[in-house]
């Protein structure tokens, strides 16, 4: 039998950082972290599952539809992925698998968070499974993948990822679920990119060293004011509530970064750059306020009606490459192309 699915997921920007694993394999984090689902940042895949195969197949897919082989690294994790979904599912097909990113992969943009989404939601659906219309599942399944944030991008609006443990009263499944749609609050996410090729330290090693920063233990103690604060912001659409909380969380995953053994340089000078602009804009009235994942690049929260002039200060500033505008966004859906066509 084979079944075929075309599926884009969105990139996800988090509000309350997951950063640092307590067992990285099974990407189970020390607390829950919370994130905005982005709309036009995404991954697009198509996933064939086939009876036939020896070996799943994994293509990138160029603008103009020509297939390319993946590179290694994603190739290999990819495998993985599918494997650990086969498992889960107790099926025995192999995949032929395309895929391309809208926005440049690896920078620091949670390509992972949606690419590995789109390949989750993909092969559900190519194999038929129940859990293709479970989001509950969904987040699981795409969290099999080693990414903790793909278990947030299957899922559109404001997302919160529990962390599994006694504490919480979670089980380790821990699946993400929808704090509030996207409906429910408008905002804007600018991103200024700074650097668009691969970084030096993927996440996964963020992950692994982040517990060797002496500000590791510290930052545990402080999260879970955070989380309340972003929970309640959320609620009550406020802003003023919720940029400052935003600001520090990220200034503080890269302190953790920096300190820890050896330490993680992430920002490039244009970064400090950006970020002051940030606070200037604030200082001229404009409710703008910045985060970052693990990279350079910065993206700015802000209502929709100051994007405009958000994105052309950012663009302005020396160093800045471009400039994405992206919002937030729905979550997966399923898609008319297929970029295994003519394969
Ligand atoms: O899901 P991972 O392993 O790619 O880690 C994501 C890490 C951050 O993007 C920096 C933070 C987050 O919660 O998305």
């Amino acid at each position: 039998m084979s079944g075929r699915a075309t599926v884009s997921a969105p990139a996800n920007i988090a509000f309350v950082k997951y950063w640092g694993a307590r067992d990285l394999a099974r990407a189970i984090p020390y607390h829950p972290s919370i994130s905005m689902t982005l709309e036009t940042c995404r991954s697009l895949t198509t996933v064939e599952a086939r009876s036939d195969l020896e070996h799943d197949q994994v293509w990138r897919a160029d603008d103009d539809g020509t297939l390319s082989a993946a590179p290694e690294s994603f190739a290999a994790r990819a495998v993985r992925h599918l494997d650990a979904i086969r498992a889960r599912s107790g099926r025995r097909e192999r995949f032929r698998v395309a895929t391309r990113n809208s926005f440049p992969a690896a920078a620091g943009l949670a390509s992972s968070a949606s690419g590995f989404a789109a390949l989750a939601v993909a092969a559900a659906r190519a194999l038929g499974l129940p859990a293709a219309t479970d989001p509950r599942e969904l987040s699981v399944l795409a969290r099999l993948s080693g990414s903790g944030s793909a278990s947030r991008s299957v899922l559109g609006g404001y997302v919160e990822w529990p962390a599994p443990g006694a504490e919480t009263g979670e089980s380790e499944e821990a699946p993400a679920w929808q704090l509030a749609p996207a409906s429910h609050w408008e905002l804007s996410c600018v991103v200024a990119l700074l650097e668009t090729g691969p970084k030096d330290v993927s996440s996964l090693d963020g992950h692994r060293r982040a517990p060797t920063s002496p500000h590791f233990a510290r930052r545990l103690e402080r999260v879970p004011e955070r989380l309340e604060a972003v929970r309640r912001a959320i609620r009550e659409r406020d802003l003023e509530t919720l940029g400052p909380v935003l600001e520090t969380e990220a200034i503080e995953l890269h302190a953790v970064a920096m300190t820890s053994v050896p330490p993680i340089f992430y920002w490039r000078p244009a970064t400090l750059a950006v970020l002051a602009r940030v606070r200037e804009l604030r200082s001229e009235g404009i409710s703008a306020y910045s985060t970052m994942d693990a990279g350079a690049n910065v993206h700015v929260i802000c209502p929709p009606e100051a994007e405009p002039q958000v994105a052309a200060a950012l663009a302005a500033v020396p160093g800045v490459q471009g400039i994405l505008r992206d919002r937030v966004g729905t979550g997966p859906r399923e898609e008319a192309m297929d970029l295994l066509e003519g394969a």
